[in-house]
Protein backbone atom coordinates (compact mmCIF):
# COMPACT_ATOMS: atom_id res chain seq x y z
CA UNK A 1 0.00 0.00 0.00
CA UNK A 2 1.42 3.95 -0.70
CA UNK A 3 2.59 4.83 2.62
CA UNK A 4 -0.27 8.08 1.56
CA UNK A 5 -2.59 5.33 1.76
CA UNK A 6 -1.60 3.53 4.90
CA UNK A 7 -1.31 6.73 6.97
CA UNK A 8 -5.35 7.74 5.63
CA UNK A 9 -6.31 4.56 6.67
CA UNK A 10 -4.94 5.47 10.19
CA UNK A 11 -6.11 8.78 10.63
CA UNK A 12 -9.46 7.05 9.85
CA UNK A 13 -9.01 4.29 12.11
CA UNK A 14 -8.40 6.31 14.80
CA UNK A 15 -10.85 8.95 14.12
CA UNK A 16 -13.69 5.90 14.85
CA UNK A 17 -11.55 4.41 17.16
CA UNK A 18 -13.95 2.98 20.67
CA UNK A 19 -11.68 5.52 22.56
CA UNK A 20 -12.57 8.65 20.38
CA UNK A 21 -15.88 7.47 20.18
CA UNK A 22 -16.07 7.22 24.17
CA UNK A 23 -14.93 10.44 24.75
CA UNK A 24 -17.51 12.07 22.30
CA UNK A 25 -20.01 10.23 24.30
CA UNK A 26 -18.91 11.55 27.67
CA UNK A 27 -18.86 15.14 26.07
CA UNK A 28 -22.73 14.85 24.22
CA UNK A 29 -23.30 13.27 28.36
CA UNK A 30 -21.94 16.37 30.12
CA UNK A 31 -23.38 18.49 27.83
CA UNK A 32 -26.81 16.99 27.77
CA UNK A 33 -26.21 17.59 31.81
CA UNK A 34 -25.07 21.11 31.69
CA UNK A 35 -28.09 22.21 28.85
CA UNK A 36 -31.12 20.64 30.88
CA UNK A 37 -29.95 21.65 33.99
CA UNK A 38 -28.34 25.03 35.16
CA UNK A 39 -27.28 26.19 31.97
CA UNK A 40 -30.62 26.30 30.30
CA UNK A 41 -30.01 27.73 26.91
CA UNK A 42 -33.53 26.18 26.44
CA UNK A 43 -35.34 28.72 28.65
CA UNK A 44 -34.59 31.41 25.86
CA UNK A 45 -34.29 29.02 22.58
CA UNK A 46 -36.85 26.44 22.91
CA UNK A 47 -39.31 26.49 20.74
CA UNK A 48 -42.98 27.35 22.27
CA UNK A 49 -46.25 27.08 21.47
CA UNK A 50 -48.71 29.87 21.99
CA UNK A 51 -49.69 29.53 25.65
CA UNK A 52 -45.68 29.77 26.04
CA UNK A 53 -45.73 25.66 26.01
CA UNK A 54 -41.84 24.53 25.67
CA UNK A 55 -42.65 21.88 22.83
CA UNK A 56 -39.94 19.19 23.38
CA UNK A 57 -40.29 17.83 19.43
CA UNK A 58 -39.02 21.10 18.02
CA UNK A 59 -35.61 21.40 20.05
CA UNK A 60 -34.31 24.93 20.23
CA UNK A 61 -35.26 26.16 17.15
CA UNK A 62 -35.95 29.08 18.82
CA UNK A 63 -38.58 31.99 17.81
CA UNK A 64 -39.03 33.46 21.29
CA UNK A 65 -40.15 37.49 21.30
CA UNK A 66 -37.92 39.36 23.86
CA UNK A 67 -40.10 42.60 23.61
CA UNK A 68 -38.27 45.28 25.24
CA UNK A 69 -37.85 48.73 24.32
CA UNK A 70 -35.83 49.66 22.84
CA UNK A 71 -35.37 46.54 21.14
CA UNK A 72 -37.54 43.20 19.65
CA UNK A 73 -35.26 40.00 20.24
CA UNK A 74 -36.28 36.96 18.35
CA UNK A 75 -34.41 33.94 19.96
CA UNK A 76 -32.34 32.22 17.16
CA UNK A 77 -33.04 28.32 16.44
CA UNK A 78 -29.69 26.80 17.15
CA UNK A 79 -30.64 23.62 15.68
CA UNK A 80 -28.10 21.79 13.45
CA UNK A 81 -30.57 22.69 10.15
CA UNK A 82 -28.12 24.14 7.50
CA UNK A 83 -30.77 26.86 6.28
CA UNK A 84 -32.52 28.50 9.37
CA UNK A 85 -30.48 27.51 12.09
CA UNK A 86 -26.59 27.41 12.85
CA UNK A 87 -25.73 23.58 11.33
CA UNK A 88 -23.01 25.37 8.81
CA UNK A 89 -20.93 26.97 11.75
CA UNK A 90 -17.30 24.98 13.32
CA UNK A 91 -17.40 24.06 16.08
CA UNK A 92 -15.15 27.37 16.92
CA UNK A 93 -17.53 29.50 15.59
CA UNK A 94 -20.38 28.15 17.49
CA UNK A 95 -18.33 28.69 21.10
CA UNK A 96 -17.22 32.70 19.57
CA UNK A 97 -20.69 33.08 18.92
CA UNK A 98 -21.79 32.15 22.66
CA UNK A 99 -18.98 33.37 24.28
CA UNK A 100 -18.18 36.41 22.62
CA UNK A 101 -21.60 37.27 20.99
CA UNK A 102 -19.50 37.21 17.35
CA UNK A 103 -21.50 35.35 14.59
CA UNK A 104 -19.32 33.52 11.39
CA UNK A 105 -20.13 36.56 9.47
CA UNK A 106 -18.80 39.59 11.76
CA UNK A 107 -22.17 40.43 13.18
CA UNK A 108 -22.88 41.03 16.83
CA UNK A 109 -25.90 38.94 19.01
CA UNK A 110 -27.89 41.54 20.69
CA UNK A 111 -29.58 41.24 24.39
CA UNK A 112 -31.02 39.99 26.21
CA UNK A 113 -28.00 36.80 25.67
CA UNK A 114 -26.34 37.05 28.58
CA UNK A 115 -23.18 36.70 26.73
CA UNK A 116 -21.02 38.41 29.60
CA UNK A 117 -21.56 35.84 31.76
CA UNK A 118 -21.00 33.07 29.15
CA UNK A 119 -17.47 34.38 28.50
CA UNK A 120 -16.36 32.19 31.39
CA UNK A 121 -17.73 29.42 30.40
CA UNK A 122 -14.64 26.49 30.32
CA UNK A 123 -13.14 25.26 27.42
CA UNK A 124 -14.34 22.11 27.94
CA UNK A 125 -17.71 22.73 28.84
CA UNK A 126 -18.12 24.95 26.08
CA UNK A 127 -17.04 21.72 24.05
CA UNK A 128 -19.65 19.59 25.78
CA UNK A 129 -22.06 22.59 25.07
CA UNK A 130 -21.42 22.23 21.16
CA UNK A 131 -21.72 18.38 20.92
CA UNK A 132 -24.77 17.72 22.36
CA UNK A 133 -26.12 21.25 20.02
CA UNK A 134 -24.59 18.87 17.29
CA UNK A 135 -26.44 15.53 18.16
CA UNK A 136 -29.64 16.87 18.09
CA UNK A 137 -32.05 16.55 15.12
CA UNK A 138 -31.86 19.95 12.86
CA UNK A 139 -35.34 21.20 13.08
CA UNK A 140 -35.91 23.83 9.81
CA UNK A 141 -37.80 26.89 11.14
CA UNK A 142 -36.91 31.01 10.06
CA UNK A 143 -37.27 33.29 12.98
CA UNK A 144 -38.11 37.17 12.44
CA UNK A 145 -34.96 39.14 12.25
CA UNK A 146 -34.26 41.16 15.56
CA UNK A 147 -34.84 44.68 15.68
CA UNK A 148 -32.39 46.74 18.10
CA UNK A 149 -33.28 50.77 18.27
CA UNK A 150 -30.18 51.13 19.92
CA UNK A 151 -26.22 50.99 19.41
CA UNK A 152 -25.16 47.84 20.16
CA UNK A 153 -21.39 47.77 21.52
CA UNK A 154 -18.45 46.90 19.23
CA UNK A 155 -17.66 44.06 21.26
CA UNK A 156 -18.33 42.23 24.58
CA UNK A 157 -14.55 42.34 25.12
CA UNK A 158 -11.52 41.50 23.79
CA UNK A 159 -11.06 38.12 21.59
CA UNK A 160 -10.38 35.34 24.11
CA UNK A 161 -7.21 34.01 22.97
CA UNK A 162 -6.04 32.40 26.66
CA UNK A 163 -7.57 28.93 27.80
CA UNK A 164 -10.25 28.88 30.18
CA UNK A 165 -10.50 26.23 32.80
CA UNK A 166 -12.86 25.59 35.80
CA UNK A 167 -12.38 25.99 39.60
CA UNK A 168 -11.73 22.90 40.93
CA UNK A 169 -14.83 21.43 42.22
CA UNK A 170 -13.17 20.63 45.66
CA UNK A 171 -13.16 24.27 46.14
CA UNK A 172 -17.27 24.47 46.64
CA UNK A 173 -17.60 28.03 46.60
CA UNK A 174 -15.10 28.99 44.05
CA UNK A 175 -16.86 26.14 41.80
CA UNK A 176 -20.13 27.73 43.56
CA UNK A 177 -19.29 30.99 41.37
CA UNK A 178 -18.61 29.34 38.07
CA UNK A 179 -21.81 27.86 38.43
CA UNK A 180 -23.67 30.88 39.55
CA UNK A 181 -21.83 33.12 36.76
CA UNK A 182 -20.68 31.81 33.77
CA UNK A 183 -22.63 28.52 33.37
CA UNK A 184 -25.98 29.43 35.21
CA UNK A 185 -25.82 33.17 34.79
CA UNK A 186 -28.03 33.22 38.17
CA UNK A 187 -26.06 36.55 38.85
CA UNK A 188 -27.10 38.58 35.52
CA UNK A 189 -30.95 38.46 37.11
CA UNK A 190 -29.97 39.03 40.99
CA UNK A 191 -27.34 41.96 40.99
CA UNK A 192 -28.90 45.13 40.38
CA UNK A 193 -29.12 46.87 36.77
CA UNK A 194 -26.93 50.07 36.49
CA UNK A 195 -26.98 51.59 32.70
CA UNK A 196 -27.70 48.18 30.89
CA UNK A 197 -24.66 46.28 33.70
CA UNK A 198 -24.80 44.30 36.77
CA UNK A 199 -23.19 46.17 39.11
CA UNK A 200 -20.81 43.74 40.29
CA UNK A 201 -20.82 45.28 44.05
CA UNK A 202 -23.80 44.62 44.79
CA UNK A 203 -23.43 41.18 43.67
CA UNK A 204 -26.90 38.80 44.34
CA UNK A 205 -29.00 41.74 45.94
CA UNK A 206 -31.95 41.79 43.15
CA UNK A 207 -34.08 43.98 42.93
CA UNK A 208 -34.28 44.02 39.05
CA UNK A 209 -38.25 43.95 37.68
CA UNK A 210 -38.85 41.49 35.03
CA UNK A 211 -42.17 42.25 32.64
CA UNK A 212 -43.85 39.22 31.07
CA UNK A 213 -47.87 37.56 30.53
CA UNK A 214 -47.33 36.52 34.04
CA UNK A 215 -47.04 40.47 35.39
CA UNK A 216 -43.65 41.99 36.72
CA UNK A 217 -41.95 39.44 39.24
CA UNK A 218 -38.90 40.92 40.83
CA UNK A 219 -35.51 38.77 41.56
CA UNK A 220 -35.13 38.58 45.04
CA UNK A 221 -31.82 39.29 47.27
CA UNK A 222 -29.83 36.20 47.45
CA UNK A 223 -27.09 37.36 49.88
CA UNK A 224 -27.31 35.80 53.41
CA UNK A 225 -29.11 39.45 54.46
CA UNK A 226 -32.38 39.22 56.65
CA UNK A 227 -34.40 40.45 53.30
CA UNK A 228 -32.29 37.85 51.34
CA UNK A 229 -31.73 34.05 52.18
CA UNK A 230 -29.94 34.60 55.75
CA UNK A 231 -32.39 32.32 57.65
CA UNK A 232 -32.82 29.89 54.66
CA UNK A 233 -31.74 26.12 54.86
CA UNK A 234 -29.95 24.25 52.64
CA UNK A 235 -33.04 22.41 51.61
CA UNK A 236 -35.31 25.67 51.61
CA UNK A 237 -32.70 27.13 49.27
CA UNK A 238 -32.55 23.78 47.11
CA UNK A 239 -37.00 23.37 46.70
CA UNK A 240 -36.82 27.05 45.19
CA UNK A 241 -34.31 26.67 42.60
CA UNK A 242 -35.51 23.42 41.41
CA UNK A 243 -38.57 23.60 42.32
CA UNK A 244 -39.94 27.38 42.12
CA UNK A 245 -41.38 27.93 45.26
CA UNK A 246 -40.15 30.44 47.56
CA UNK A 247 -39.35 29.74 51.49
CA UNK A 248 -43.34 29.49 52.67
CA UNK A 249 -44.21 27.18 50.12
CA UNK A 250 -45.68 29.81 47.70
CA UNK A 251 -45.13 29.14 43.83
CA UNK A 252 -42.20 31.88 42.62
CA UNK A 253 -43.27 33.13 39.00
CA UNK A 254 -40.99 33.01 35.68
CA UNK A 255 -38.63 33.94 33.96
CA UNK A 256 -36.27 31.40 36.01
CA UNK A 257 -35.87 28.19 34.55
CA UNK A 258 -37.02 25.99 37.14
CA UNK A 259 -38.41 23.31 34.28
CA UNK A 260 -34.23 22.87 33.84
CA UNK A 261 -33.03 23.43 37.28
CA UNK A 262 -34.30 20.80 38.43
CA UNK A 263 -31.90 18.43 36.80
CA UNK A 264 -29.04 20.08 38.95
CA UNK A 265 -27.37 17.36 40.93
CA UNK A 266 -26.62 17.55 44.83
CA UNK A 267 -22.81 17.82 44.27
CA UNK A 268 -23.24 21.35 42.24
CA UNK A 269 -26.66 22.45 44.39
CA UNK A 270 -24.12 22.07 47.17
CA UNK A 271 -21.16 24.51 46.17
CA UNK A 272 -24.06 26.84 44.03
CA UNK A 273 -25.38 27.05 47.97
CA UNK A 274 -21.93 27.27 49.60
CA UNK A 275 -21.47 30.36 47.05
CA UNK A 276 -24.92 32.23 47.58
CA UNK A 277 -23.69 32.22 51.18
CA UNK A 278 -20.56 33.55 50.95
CA UNK A 279 -21.94 36.48 49.27
CA UNK A 280 -21.80 40.46 50.79
CA UNK A 281 -24.88 40.61 52.91
CA UNK A 282 -26.63 43.63 51.08
CA UNK A 283 -30.22 44.89 51.92
CA UNK A 284 -32.43 44.13 49.17
CA UNK A 285 -31.48 46.08 45.57
CA UNK A 286 -28.10 46.69 47.70
CA UNK A 287 -29.03 49.46 50.04
CA UNK A 288 -27.20 53.20 49.62
CA UNK A 289 -24.51 52.28 46.34
CA UNK A 290 -28.18 52.02 44.47
CA UNK A 291 -28.36 55.31 44.47
CA UNK A 292 -25.64 55.48 41.83
CA UNK A 293 -28.30 55.10 39.40
C1 LIG B 1 -31.92 35.28 27.94
C2 LIG B 1 -32.20 34.55 26.72
C3 LIG B 1 -31.10 33.76 26.05
C4 LIG B 1 -30.28 32.80 26.60
C5 LIG B 1 -30.25 32.33 28.06
C6 LIG B 1 -29.48 32.28 25.53
N1 LIG B 1 -29.77 32.92 24.36
FE1 LIG B 1 -28.83 32.63 22.57
N2 LIG B 1 -29.92 34.17 21.75
C7 LIG B 1 -30.95 34.84 22.38
C8 LIG B 1 -31.51 35.81 21.44
C9 LIG B 1 -32.67 36.75 21.71
C10 LIG B 1 -30.75 35.71 20.24
C11 LIG B 1 -30.91 36.54 18.97
C12 LIG B 1 -30.11 37.80 19.12
C13 LIG B 1 -30.05 38.64 17.85
O1 LIG B 1 -30.95 38.52 16.99
O2 LIG B 1 -29.08 39.40 17.67
C14 LIG B 1 -29.77 34.66 20.47
C15 LIG B 1 -28.82 34.27 19.54
C16 LIG B 1 -27.99 33.16 19.68
C17 LIG B 1 -27.08 32.68 18.66
C18 LIG B 1 -26.88 33.30 17.28
C19 LIG B 1 -27.56 32.45 16.24
C20 LIG B 1 -27.72 33.10 14.89
O3 LIG B 1 -28.10 32.38 13.94
O4 LIG B 1 -27.51 34.30 14.75
C21 LIG B 1 -26.46 31.56 19.16
C22 LIG B 1 -25.43 30.67 18.46
C23 LIG B 1 -26.97 31.35 20.50
N3 LIG B 1 -27.90 32.34 20.78
C24 LIG B 1 -26.60 30.31 21.33
C25 LIG B 1 -26.97 30.21 22.68
C26 LIG B 1 -26.46 29.20 23.58
C27 LIG B 1 -25.53 28.05 23.18
C28 LIG B 1 -26.99 29.47 24.81
C29 LIG B 1 -26.71 28.77 26.12
C30 LIG B 1 -25.30 28.62 26.46
C31 LIG B 1 -27.85 30.66 24.66
N4 LIG B 1 -27.81 31.06 23.36
C32 LIG B 1 -28.56 31.26 25.70
C33 LIG B 1 -31.39 34.65 23.68
C34 LIG B 1 -30.77 33.82 24.62
C1 LIG C 1 -33.91 35.20 34.03
C2 LIG C 1 -33.74 35.74 35.37
C3 LIG C 1 -33.34 34.80 36.49
C4 LIG C 1 -32.34 33.86 36.49
C5 LIG C 1 -31.40 33.47 35.35
C6 LIG C 1 -32.33 33.29 37.81
N1 LIG C 1 -33.30 33.86 38.58
FE1 LIG C 1 -33.70 33.38 40.53
N2 LIG C 1 -35.36 34.57 40.50
C7 LIG C 1 -35.70 35.44 39.47
C8 LIG C 1 -36.92 36.14 39.82
C9 LIG C 1 -37.62 37.20 38.98
C10 LIG C 1 -37.33 35.63 41.09
C11 LIG C 1 -38.59 36.03 41.89
C12 LIG C 1 -39.82 35.30 41.34
C13 LIG C 1 -41.10 35.71 42.04
O1 LIG C 1 -41.07 36.67 42.80
O2 LIG C 1 -42.13 35.04 41.84
C14 LIG C 1 -36.32 34.66 41.50
C15 LIG C 1 -36.31 33.94 42.69
C16 LIG C 1 -35.26 33.16 43.17
C17 LIG C 1 -35.20 32.54 44.48
C18 LIG C 1 -36.29 32.61 45.54
C19 LIG C 1 -35.91 33.59 46.63
C20 LIG C 1 -37.09 34.03 47.48
O3 LIG C 1 -36.89 34.94 48.31
O4 LIG C 1 -38.21 33.49 47.32
C21 LIG C 1 -33.98 31.89 44.56
C22 LIG C 1 -33.42 31.12 45.75
C23 LIG C 1 -33.30 32.10 43.29
N3 LIG C 1 -34.10 32.88 42.49
C24 LIG C 1 -32.04 31.61 42.99
C25 LIG C 1 -31.51 31.57 41.68
C26 LIG C 1 -30.35 30.80 41.30
C27 LIG C 1 -29.44 30.03 42.24
C28 LIG C 1 -30.22 30.96 39.94
C29 LIG C 1 -29.22 30.30 39.01
C30 LIG C 1 -29.15 28.85 39.04
C31 LIG C 1 -31.28 31.85 39.51
N4 LIG C 1 -32.03 32.20 40.58
C32 LIG C 1 -31.44 32.29 38.19
C33 LIG C 1 -34.99 35.61 38.28
C34 LIG C 1 -33.94 34.81 37.83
Amino acid sequence: MPIRRVVAVLVLLAAFSPATRAQDARLIERGKYLMNGIVACGNCHARRDQEGRVQPELGLSGGMLFDEEPFKAYAANITPDPETGIGKWTDEQIIRAFREGIRPNGTLIGPPMPIAFFRGISDDDAKALVAYLRAQPPVKHVVPKSEYRMQLPPAYGPPIKEKIAAPPRSDLRAYGEYLAGPLGHCMDCHTPWVQGHPDMARVGAGGNPFKGPWGVSVSRNLTPHESGLKAWSDAEIARAIREGRSRNGSPLRPPMAFDWYRNIDDADMKALIAYLRSLKPLPLGGGPAAAKK
